[in-house]
């Protein structure tokens, strides 16, 4: 605990462990390796990761400014830097976009607890997308994200991520390197790499930059919330680059562990729900003809992956709202925790009984939100902070020399080119 009786996380790792939780998601498995392959192979990579370390990471620092500086969940925050004006309407979205997106990110949460158990007996049957198992698997999902939530930033979340990050990245090492070993999975490779310059159009660019802002979990308050409790002497600029680091490479590994198991079964790959929950579980119904122990414990370890990336990303999604409620109306930390809970099952329920429901909260929430979210974001610490707050935020209190030399570059990225780019991504929404 810090002097204002706020709980800090531990360490560097930890603030590195638990930011990369929130970015390692559904996004890196199921959008990535299908966007990489579809828009240009290694041409659309290159572009991907210079987005991510452009644009993205500009609004990551400028959401971790805000966030450190204010030591407050995202309407404090905002309360605090702009007290009486109308950024606080960004600190309500930031509070509100989290928890429409937990509503029907749980329900995949779900879908994915209920398709572990089904590859103990690798019996996948026809996918349903709706229904009450999905209510109640979703109920589960979410129950326990916020059960861990409720153990507190240090006891619950810090601890979940620390042990679940590498377990992340030895399991999807495993699978990768079963997958690459599968017959025909060059195929797999050659369609994540192949540059393709012909596939490079405006659009491309669009969807990279839109794609790294959903894998980093911009714009939507939640690095404003995990930043408010990392240490005045911790590194930031070195937090957000081992954030996005880890993310990427998440990304990368997922696609070389998805895409040659899938081109190997001879099957055209596909993006979102129908690659995970129709396309795999038919490889994996595959691979158990050759050898039942081998398809079972591929199916276990790769929907396991899915599960703990998804309840890493949720625990943050919730953790806006939950610090909102502790801070801000005084609610111990488990009460916080069953509200936020229930208005997200509350609003999930939606999602649970309709797919037309899921794809509009997704898309309402991915490419409006979350984007008016960001804007808000940079304009904020670009033009209404003062330059000298967010230079002493990016350099640490004055006492990183280095970061000091580089902010003048990110200062630029994020007044001007952040903005502008943000923008960009918004009207690709609707004219590309
Ligand atoms: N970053 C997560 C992913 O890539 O799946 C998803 C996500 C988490 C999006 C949290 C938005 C968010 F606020």
């Amino acid at each position: 605990m810090d002097s204002g009786g706020r709980e800090n996380f531990g360490s560097r790792a930890a603030v590195i462990m638990a930011m990369a939780g929130s970015s390692i998601g559904l996004g890196n498995i199921w959008r990535f390796p299908y966007m990489a392959g579809e828009y240009g192979g290694a041409a659309f990579i290159v572009i991907y990761i210079l987005c991510s370390f452009f644009l993205s990471l500009p609004i990551f620092f400028s959401e971790a400014v805000i966030g450190r500086r204010s030591r407050s969940n995202a309407i404090g925050a905002m309360k605090r830097l702009a007290p009486g004006s109308a950024w606080t309407v960004l600190g309500y979205l930031s509070v509100i976009t989290p928890v429409i997106i937990v509503s029907y990110y749980s329900v995949v949460g779900g879908w994915s607890v209920d398709y572990l158990l089904k590859s103990f007996s690798l019996d996948f049957g026809q996918f349903v997308p709706t229904g009450p198992k999905v209510l109640l698997f979703n109920t589960v999902f979410l129950a326990v994200s916020a059960a861990i939530v409720a153990l507190g930033v240090k006891g619950g979340i810090e601890k979940f991520s620390k042990f679940s990050i590498p377990l992340l990245f030895v399991l999807i090492v495993v699978i990768l390197v079963y997958s690459v070993r599968m017959p025909g999975a060059g195929k797999g490779t050659e369609y994540l790499l192949r540059p393709d310059f012909s596939k490079v159009t405006p659009r491309t660019f669009a969807f990279a930059l839109g794609q790294s802002f959903y894998s980093l979990s911009l714009g939507m308050g939640i690095i404003i919330t995990y930043s408010s409790y990392v240490h005045k002497e911790e590194n930031l600029m070195v937090s957000g680059v081992g954030t996005a680091v880890a993310d990427l490479m998440f990304a990368i590994l997922a696609g070389f562990a998805i895409m040659p198991a899938v081109f190997s079964a001879g099957i055209k790959p596909d993006a979102g729900p129908g690659l995970i929950f129709e396309t795999l579980p038919f490889v994996f119904t595959r691979m158990g003809e050759a050898s039942p122990l081998v398809g079972t414990a591929v199916a276990v370890m790769f929907f396991l992956t899915i599960i703990v990336a998804a309840m890493t990303s949720s625990i943050s999604l919730l953790e806006v709202g939950v610090a909102y409620f502790v801070e801000e109306k005084k609610m111990k930390r488990p009460l916080a925790c069953i509200v936020v809970f229930a208005i997200a099952w509350l609003l999930g329920l939606s999602s649970v009984f309709s797919q037309k429901a899921f794809g509009l909260t997704d898309a309402f929430s991915s490419n409006i939100l979350l984007t008016v979210g960001a804007l808000l974001v940079v304009l904020f610490v670009g033009w209404k902070m003062k330059k000298e707050d967010v230079r002493d935020e990016i350099t640490d209190g004055g006492t990183r020399p280095g970061n000091g030399k580089l902010f003048p570059v990110v200062y630029f990225l994020i007044r001007y080119l952040a903005p502008v780019a943000v923008l960009v991504i918004f009207f690709s929404n609707f004219f590309l």
